[in-house]
């Protein structure tokens, strides 16, 4: 089984070198087990995150198109919108974002603090989300608004998650592959699964350069039940794409979700605090935490299938930590 090359796809760098991998001496011996971090939070652009793999790939495709604005929604604290956001900024093109608010949260904080700030310092043209079409249905009748306007848009999909956007994160399993090399024991791979793109690529690219490596999903927003399917048919339509075949189930766990996409709770809490205060490394509020607190329940549940040592891909976030007291 070969895998075609990334390189066949226009890619726009911004990523740049790749993200350390970095051992967390006081957390492992804290969870007596060894836990590297991959510091994806740390990419160079708009205070950085795992978006920006996924828009080397969609802002080469709407460069190509000849693009002048890039179009996408989320959340009011969406990181991915900031990252898109920036992208465009340093593109030279317009970005508008439709936002929702998940939480109907009043909040001075959450409606106009941590990412949402963000968006009026890089000048992005905002539209509140309608309640009764989907953000997808949205996007597409705001491209057509557009585009009767004369512009260019380019639809940048709900946490740039479609087959273009997942290649970022098989570069990314490609980028681990190499960095690892002097971890032996390496066992499982751990990330937050939200729209499911990075999970996805993250499932092809890892099963493709470290197949005796096992990957856990943890959901930030829904049961097993319904984020299963999502993540499944993204990757089977990566592998299809790249002309490889899966044999790897995908493995979620949905313990540390609740109430739901975008709310806090108090196991994610605490593993936020914890890194914070062992290690000096801010997760955000509503994904890594969540993500992390799967990885440390993980060893202590021993519900990891393999010994050995645990690689956190820390996506990214901390922006929403100031709109979330
Ligand atoms: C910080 C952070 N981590 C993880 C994710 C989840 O990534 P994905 O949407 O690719 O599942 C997101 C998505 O917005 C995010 O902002």
């Amino acid at each position: 089984m070969s895998i075609m090359l990334l390189d066949n796809f226009p890619k726009i760098e911004l990523v740049g070198a790749p993200t350390p991998i970095e051992y967390l001496p006081r957390l492992s011996d804290y969870a007596e087990r060894d836990i590297y971090i991959k510091r994806d939070d740390l990419t160079p652009l708009g205070l950085g995150g795992n978006k920006l793999r996924k828009l080397e790939f969609l802002a080469a495709e709407a460069l190509q198109e000849g693009a002048d604005v890039l179009l996408t929604a989320g959340a009011i604290q969406s990181n991915h919108v900031r990252q898109t956001a920036a992208v465009a900024a340093k593109l030279g093109l317009k970005c508008m974002a439709i936002l929702e608010n998940p939480l109907q949260d009043a909040s001075d904080n959450y409606q106009q603090n941590g990412n949402r700030l963000l968006l009026d310092l890089l000048g992005v043209n905002i539209v509140p989300a309608h309640l009764d079409t989907s953000l997808a249905e949205q996007l597409i009748a705001q491209a057509d608004l557009l585009q009767a306007q004369g512009f260019r848009p380019y639809i940048v999909p709900v946490g740039g998650s479609n087959v273009l956007g997942c290649l970022g994160y098989i570069g990314c399993a490609q980028e681990i592959a190499h960095q690892v090399a002097d971890i032996p024991d390496l066992a499982s791979v751990v990330v937050a699964s939200g729209s499911g793109g990075t999970h996805a690529g993250l499932s092809v690219g890892l099963e493709h350069y470290l197949p005796n490596v096992s990957l856990v999903g943890v959901t930030v927003s829904r049961s097993v039940v319904q984020q299963k399917p999502l993540v499944e048919a993204l990757r089977q339509d990566v592998a299809k794409t790249l002309g490889v075949s899966l044999k790897q189930p995908v493995e979620l766990w949905d313990d540390f979700y609740k109430p739901g996409y975008g709310y806090t709770n108090d196991t994610g809490n605490d593993a936020l605090n914890l890194l914070a205060q062992l290690e000096g490394i801010f997760l955000d509020p509503v994904y890594t935490a969540k993500a992390m607190a799967g990885l440390l329940t993980g060893i202590t549940t021993q519900r990891f299938a393999q010994d050995g040592a645990l690689l956190f891909v820390h996506t990214g976030g901390a922006p929403a930590l100031f709109a979330y007291s």
